[in-house]
């Protein structure tokens, strides 16, 4: 079998006890063969300033590198404010530049939302439908995934254990999988 597509999968809350990052870790699990889901937190990634530019910051640098050798983005992100936390904000914006050059561009992408609450953080995702065009590559349209009422889905270890939700995620991993593969041969000419 040919190797798995490693998948950076960015992480949009930096809490210890972080539902997102917790999702994360379940997606990494139930992933399919095909797939690697490499977590990644954004602890310590300093803040974007075009002041920089000219001589980033090694640890830019290092994030950049770390998308650009990636077959693919997934975003899992909860809400803040109607919008994406200011941590994934950050990360993006480090990761969008030099301008023309994102290290997204030709990735294929795929977008996943949470919240405690009964609306998935559906704003957030909308708003990394709105934000990432210009600089991603191919977003998956379909199936969208925002996951709801994840405050009590998990154990004391941090597992998922709600079912309905495990289910939700295996199908979106399933279809993420089929257009990862999908647009890898197609940019590859297949
Ligand atoms: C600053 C802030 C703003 C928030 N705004 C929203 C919101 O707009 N919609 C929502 O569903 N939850 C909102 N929440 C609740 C978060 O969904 C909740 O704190 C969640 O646990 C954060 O994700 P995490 O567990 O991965 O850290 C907000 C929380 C904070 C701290």
């Amino acid at each position: 079998m040919a190797s798995p597509h490693h998948i950076v999968t960015l992480v949009g809350s930096i809490r210890k006890e972080s539902f997102t990052l917790k999702i994360a870790n379940a997606f990494a699990k139930l992933a399919p063969a095909s797939l690697k889901l490499e977590v990644t937190t954004l602890h310590g990634l300093s803040f974007f300033n075009q002041d920089l530019e000219a001589n980033p910051p090694a640890d830019w640098l290092a994030f950049r590198e770390k998308i650009q050798k990636a077959s693919g983005v997934l975003f899992i992100t909860p809400e803040y404010n109607r919008s994406i936390p200011g941590v994934l904000k950050n990360a993006i914006d480090v990761a969008s530049r030099p301008y023309g050059k994102s290290s997204f561009l030709g990735k294929p992408t795929g977008i996943v939302s949470n919240s405690p609450g009964p609306l998935g953080g559906v704003s957030a995702a909308k708003h990394l439908q709105n934000i990432l065009p210009g600089i991603s590559g191919p977003i998956l349209g379909q199936p969208e995934i925002y996951l709801t009422a994840v405050g009590d889905a998990f154990n004391d270890k941090g597992e998922l254990v709600k079912e309905p939700l495990q289910k939700v995620i295996q199908q979106y991993l399933s279809a993420f999988a089929a257009f990862v593969d999908r647009q890898i041969r197609a940019s590859a000419g297949a």
